[in-house]
């Protein structure tokens, strides 16, 4: 199943365009990883892995720790060989070409800085080893200096930099030598927020100015849907979805995918009734819930019916008109979380299930919201939920 959706979606989905409109795609993949197996003794640390990468696109690997995902990077870049399967890049396949010969350059997860070398020489190290005349050396150094925002620290060895700092010189180092492809490997987790974002913007901008295709691995969901075309999700060694941000998030393919990204409410249940637009789903903790037919066939078994908390409504009566009569629960709150631009509310629905849900706050004078053990009334669309079969 998974290896269906990794390998017939990208085909399926050609890149969007800023404005997310679609439009063909008639250039070949500028990488192709072909069922790549990588086993460490017997445990298979990447399982049968297929996926295209297209030129230009910048490309966000998404999952959990010691899932594969920096095994991929490293078997891209040409420091790990797949014991089966094949890379292809710009359709030749790089089985028998060197780490340095490889037009890839690769951002370790550690940084894996010359220690005995300054700021300055560390970022130069593969423009000199390339033999790129010295002149161009320095412009080129003072360039990613200045996009890494470490002027003033040219001379510092790497004992001498803070976490961040040192982070900021590995991302010079693996962009200086502008590779056709560029792996980072969680390249901002040593970041603040707001160097995280500066850096974020300015990657992107980079990489529409140079026409360089990016793979980023990273734990930030966020950073992930901000600075991706497109994600793969990974788990266990293979992809579980690749989407689009949007798609990924409203459209998850699998409980799995569903409960790693965001945060979702989950009602097991069985369909009872099939509707010409909707599925009436009978659930043991949440009664019975109406969501609109998912786009494909859903089979006997169980399901899942997958309802985001920002969809849900909050009020502390029933609503007024048709409202009520589908997708209306009751409860008690027996927890608030004030985030800034949203409150989270846990609710122990009379039916058992606790419900997520997230309410804006867009007014700064509002009251304090909804108090503990206050009784509750949560409602949502059929159209706000997705049917999810495995
Ligand atoms: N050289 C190795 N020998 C044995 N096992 C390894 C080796 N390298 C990685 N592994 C195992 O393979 C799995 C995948 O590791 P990998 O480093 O690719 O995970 P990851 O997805 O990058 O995780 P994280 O998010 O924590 O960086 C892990 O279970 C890891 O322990
Ligand atoms: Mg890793």
């Amino acid at each position: 199943m998974a290896d269906d959706i990794a390998t017939s979606e990208p085909a399926a989905e050609p890149a969007p365009s800023p404005q997310g409109e679609q439009r063909p795609d008639p250039q070949p993949p500028v990488l192709r990883i072909e069922n790549v197996v990588k086993t460490f003794g017997s445990f298979r640390a990447v399982d049968g892995l297929s996926l295209d990468i297209r030129a230009g696109e910048f490309f966000a690997l998404l999952g959990p720790s010691g899932c594969g995902k920096t095994t991929l990077l490293r078997m891209l870049a040409g420091f790990e060989a797949p014991d089966e399967g094949r890379i292809l890049l710009s359709g030749e396949d790089i089985a028998q070409m060197l780490p340095h010969q490889r037009p890839v350059n690769m951002m370790f997860q550690n940084y894996a800085l010359f220690p005995h070398l300054n700021v300055r020489d560390n970022i130069a190290f593969g423009l000199r080893r390339a033999g790129m005349p010295r002149a161009e050396i320095a412009t080129r150094v003072a360039e990613m200096v200045a996009l890494v925002r470490l002027e003033g620290l040219e001379k510092r060895k790497p004992d001498q930099l803070s976490g961040g700092q040192k982070q900021r010189v590995a991302l010079a180092r693996s962009l200086a030598r502008r590779p056709q492809v560029l792996l980072l490997d969680e390249p901002m987790a040593a970041l603040d927020k707001k160097l995280r974002e500066t850096t974020q913007a300015e990657l992107m901008e980079l990489q529409r100015r140079l026409g360089m295709t990016f793979i980023i691995v990273t734990h930030d969901q966020e950073e992930a849907m901000t600075v991706a075309t497109r994600i793969g999700v990974m788990n266990a060694g293979r992809l579980e979805q690749v989407a689009v941000p949007r798609r990924l998030y409203e459209e998850p393919a699998s409980r799995w995918v569903a409960e790693f990204v965001g945060d979702i409410n989950l009602f097991e249940g069985e369909v009872t009734a099939r509707e010409p637009l909707r599925l009436r789903v009978a659930t043991a903790t949440a009664g019975e819930l109406v969501a609109a037919q998912p786009v494909a066939a859903i089979g006997e078994g169980r399901v899942a019916v997958a309802i985001r908390p920002e969809k849900i409504r909050l009020a502390l009566r029933r609503p007024a008109g048709d409202a009520a009569a589908i997708n209306c629960v009751e409860g008690a709150i027996t927890d608030a979380s004030y985030l800034g631009g949203k409150t989270v509310y846990k609710v122990r629905l009379d039916g058992g299930a606790v419900l997520h849900a997230a309410q804006a706050n867009t007014a700064r004078l509002d009251a304090d919201g909804y108090g503990l053990n206050q009784r509750i009334v949560a409602w949502f669309t059929p159209d706000d939920c997705v049917v999810l079969e495995r």
